[in-house]
């Protein structure tokens, strides 16, 4: 099938490169001209494993090119047009900003005639209601379908083409919900003869089951971390209490990880956005309930710079602090409100010098926070350091030999602010650790 997408983020990039390994004609439209000059040469602007490989493939084998300026006879000739743009969080409020998903839209509308009408897919997380506004703009032009999108950054390629579920937000009207639905088979046919469980709803559920996805893997994390100033106050070990919780199926073990909390482009706004929309739709338990999963989670980072400050006997200032990992989570380049990040710009704000070392997103932490050093490696960031906080859980830095480690640094003193170290280990090998409710 001949397919365009409209914005090459995250989202989209992958998506993009999918569909095209699915065997489609696939355009992809971004309004960044670096962005898509990369993409076009086969080059992944960010760090997703596996995606160079798909994205290369697809520009190789030419079903996959990039544009920012589509050409009228190429929005006209697509079967399906998808809307993976961003949906950043409004300044100043929690509300999602809808403005690059109504310019795709206006830009799509001015090319479509209605002569035959395409499919337009959304795909970027909106809040409950947009898809019925956005239906009424194309006026006729196209059937909409909203068909919300799961991946997690650092297994996008894999959640795209292996989904945990399809959700199909089809129109009310039964002959444009036919038609719709025989052609998003069409495209997924691959995925679905896999077996990927398709869920066929409305608008209003399908943006629901996006947003409420997001919010309830946010409420895990808070609740756990909620439950670990419990055992902060009393004794306990939260990485027990959350494995013995875990073999609970109801319960399920994941994203009950204790520690810094939450982070990335997508949880924190998704839940502010949801909330801005309980509060307008009147459905008030549900905003204070989100404010409180938000409350616990920035507590998290408060909770990890007053660890560290203590651990250096009540002030950082001219403490030399090494933080680990500055990525929101591991086999991601992604600082976008990164946890680990903000830690290290809070202790550098106290007056610490403070030096980062990432896997992969050294450089952009170089180039966006001037004020903090950035190590090329471990080794070096570990040199001299008063204070060690691990930040970021990637393989290579859980993995570190503690006794190498000690021999490093001034002081060997480690904040596990993400609980993925074995304390027993590091402090065998001299190290004063302390983790997050353990
Ligand atoms: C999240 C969702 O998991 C995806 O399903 C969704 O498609 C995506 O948002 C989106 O809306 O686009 P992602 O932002 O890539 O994906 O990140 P996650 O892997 O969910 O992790 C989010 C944050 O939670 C990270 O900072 C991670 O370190 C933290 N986390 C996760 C914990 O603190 N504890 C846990 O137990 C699990």
């Amino acid at each position: 099938m001949r397919v365009t997408v409209v914005g090459c983020g995250y989202l989209g990039a992958v998506h993009a490169a999918a569909m095209s390994h699915l065997g489609h004609d696939v355009l992809g439209i971004d309004t960044d001209t670096q962005r898509v000059a990369a993409l076009a040469q086969g080059r992944v602007p960010f760090y997703e494993p596996g995606l160079p490989e798909l994205l290369k493939a697809g520009v190789d084998a030419g079903r996959l090119r990039f544009t920012r300026e589509p050409t009228a006879q190429e929005v006209a000739g697509a079967d399906v047009h998808f809307i993976a743009v961003g949906t950043p969080q409004t300044s100043g409020s929690g509300e999602a900003d809808l403005s690059q998903v109504r310019s795709a839209l206006d830009m799509l509308v001015q090319h479509l005639d209605g002569r035959r009408r395409p499919l337009v897919v959304g795909k970027s997380t909106v809040p409950v209601g947009t898809a019925a506004g956005l239906a009424d703009a194309l006026a006729g032009r196209a059937h909409l379908v909203w068909n919300p999108e799961f991946l997690r950054e650092g297994f996008a390629v894999h959640d795209t083409l292996h989904p945990d579920r399809i959700v199909y937000g089809l129109p009310d009207r039964p002959e444009q919900a036919q038609a719709a639905q025989s052609v998003l088979d069409e495209v997924y046919a691959r995925i679905l003869d896999e077996g990927a469980p398709r869920i066929l709803t409305d608008y209003a559920t399908a943006e629901l089951v996006k947003t409420s996805a997001n919010a309830f893997l946010a409420m895990k994390i808070s609740f756990i971390n909620a439950m670990a100033s419990m055992c902060d106050a009393t004794g306990g070990d939260v990485t027990v209490l959350a494995r013995a919780l875990g073999h609970d199926a109801r319960i399920g073990a994941r994203y009950l990880r204790a520690g810094v909390g939450f982070g990335g482009g997508c949880l924190p706004k998704d839940i502010r956005a949801l909330g801005a929309s309980a509060s307008l739709l009147g459905v008030e338990p549900l905003a204070q309930l989100l404010a409180a999963v938000d409350t616990i989670n920035r507590g998290q980072r408060d909770r990890v710079v007053r660890l560290a400050v203590e651990c250096c006997g009540g002030s950082v200032e001219e403490a030399a602090v090494t933080v680990l990992g500055a990525a929101f989570k591991p086999d991601s380049d992604d600082l976008r409100d990164s946890p680990a990040l903000e830690v290290a710009d809070r202790l550098s704000q106290l007056g610490a010098a403070v030096t980062v070392h990432d896997p992969q997103a050294g450089e952009q932490v170089r180039r966006l926070h001037p004020g903090l050093a950035v190590a090329p490696d471990v080794w070096r960031a570990l040199d001299g350091a008063d204070l060690v906080v691990l930040g970021t859980e990637w393989r290579e830095l859980t993995g570190l030999d503690p006794h190498r480690a000690a021999r490093l640094v001034a002081r060997p003193v480690i904040v596990d602010a993400r609980n993925a170290l074995d304390p027993t280990l590091w402090r065998e090998a001299g190290w004063t650790y302390r983790g997050v409710g353990r």
